[in-house]
């Protein structure tokens, strides 16, 4: 088959798509859940019973009753009923 003019036209759209779609992830900076001693445990939860299992975990420290605040612009709150962390604050990768 040639690839003709056209062709170039569609493979270039494509490539710009696919551009776009690349700077948009890279601006994905929500943080990440630490890999630390407090937040471990639900790095093995999340394997062995889902994230929405280790949701349920986050409020015993992260609530605004004398835990770890949210930032004041955070999106939801913990009030605002059942939390999916997990949905915005990715894993780390481990290995
Ligand atoms: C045992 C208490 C505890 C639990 C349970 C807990 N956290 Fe945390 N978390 C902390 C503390 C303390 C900090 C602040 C210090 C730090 O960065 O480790 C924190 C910080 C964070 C941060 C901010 C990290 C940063 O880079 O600033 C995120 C995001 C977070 N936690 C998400 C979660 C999620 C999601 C869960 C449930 C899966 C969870 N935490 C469960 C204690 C906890
Ligand atoms: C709808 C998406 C969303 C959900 C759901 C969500 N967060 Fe966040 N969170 C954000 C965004 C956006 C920020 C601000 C950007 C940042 O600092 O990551 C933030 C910031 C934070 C921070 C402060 C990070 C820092 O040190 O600046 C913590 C701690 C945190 N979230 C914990 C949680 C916990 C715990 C839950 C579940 C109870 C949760 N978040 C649910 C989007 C979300």
């Amino acid at each position: 088959m040639q690839i003709g003019k056209k062709d170039w036209i569609f493979i270039g759209l494509v490539a710009i798509v696919l551009l776009v779609f690349f700077v948009i992830s890279g601006k994905e900076k929500t943080k990440k859940v630490p890999l630390d001693d407090q937040h471990k445990p639900f790095y093995d939860i999340v394997q062995k019973q889902g994230k929405m299992e280790a949701d349920k975990g986050c409020p015993a420290c992260h609530n605004e009753q004398g835990g770890v605040p949210f930032p004041a612009k955070h999106p939801v709150k913990p009030k605002d009923g059942p939390m999916r962390c997990l949905f915005c604050h990715k894993l780390q990768q481990t290995k």
